[in-house]
């Protein structure tokens, strides 16, 4: 198999990897902000095309109150600090997810960054924030259901490719590889539409600890893998 040209992460093991050390939750999802910047520098490095990170999902919001805002506020650092590294290594950004109930100023600041990165054309840093796979079909079955009742679409239009059309993800191709940390086996509600061909890849190494090594790991795991679709 080639090499991978679209890599989503499921980040998990952040809270662990803090009470393994007798510290707060948050100091954990701070420590994973690292992994991110070490991550993202490194599929820079690999070439690779397309690295969708979860970074909140939909679900994240019934976490204790002080966690969410330590979260968005980590959210918000990450853009103002990394945003001119992000431009420099010609990083595109762009988000997946219910991003209009996001807090404004961090909606303002990523609508910011995906603004000044648009004509960059490296790697596409595709960030998912109070993203959920179920919510993201019934918001795509919404806005073809309104299309259709105006007349707009027709009811024998509607097909895989339109509806892959109103993703979040478009116009990204599905991840050839899907990575989650930590060791857990569950797809959380991640990409659930996008990852029905995906080659999953989990590893027992908590998020902060992921390193480049690790995902040279996972590469060379999907290189030796035989894809098949469904056919023989
Ligand atoms: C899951 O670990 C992690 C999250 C819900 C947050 C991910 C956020 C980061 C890695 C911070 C920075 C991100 C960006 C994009 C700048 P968990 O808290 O569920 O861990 P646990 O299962 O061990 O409790």
């Amino acid at each position: 198999m080639d090499f991978p040209k679209h890599i989503a992460i499921i980040m998990d093991g952040n809270g662990r990897w803090a009470k393994q050390r007798g510290l707060p939750r948050i100091a954990g999802h701070r420590e994973g902000m690292k992994a991110v910047k070490r991550i993202v520098k490194f599929a820079v490095n690999l070439g690779i095309k397309t690295l969708t990170l979860y970074a909140f999902s939909t679900e994240n919001w019934k976490r204790p109150k002080d966690e969410v805002s330590g979260l968005m506020n980590l959210f918000c650092e990450y853009i103002k600090k990394e945003i001119d590294e992000v431009i420099s290594n010609n990083i595109k950004m762009c988000v997946s997810g219910d991003i209009e109930h996001l807090p404004k100023k961090m909606l303002s600041l990523l609508n910011h960054a995906i603004e000044k990165t648009k004509k960059n054309n490296g790697l596409i840093l595709n960030i998912a924030l109070n993203y959920g796979g179920r919510d993201e079909i019934v918001r795509v079955t919404k806005r073809i259901v309104e299309k259709a009742i105006i007349g707009d679409i027709a009811l024998n239009e509607i097909d895989e490719n339109l509806f892959s059309s109103f993703l979040d993800t478009y116009p990204l191709p599905d991840p050839d590889l899907l990575i989650r940390t930590s060791g857990e086996t569950r797809i959380s509600n991640f990409l659930l539409w996008q990852i029905a061909y995906t080659e999953i890849w989990i590893t027992s190494v908590l998020w902060p600890d992921f390193s480049e090594e690790h995902l040279l790991e996972a590469v060379e795991d999907y290189k030796l893998r035989k894809r098949k679709f469904g056919g023989v």
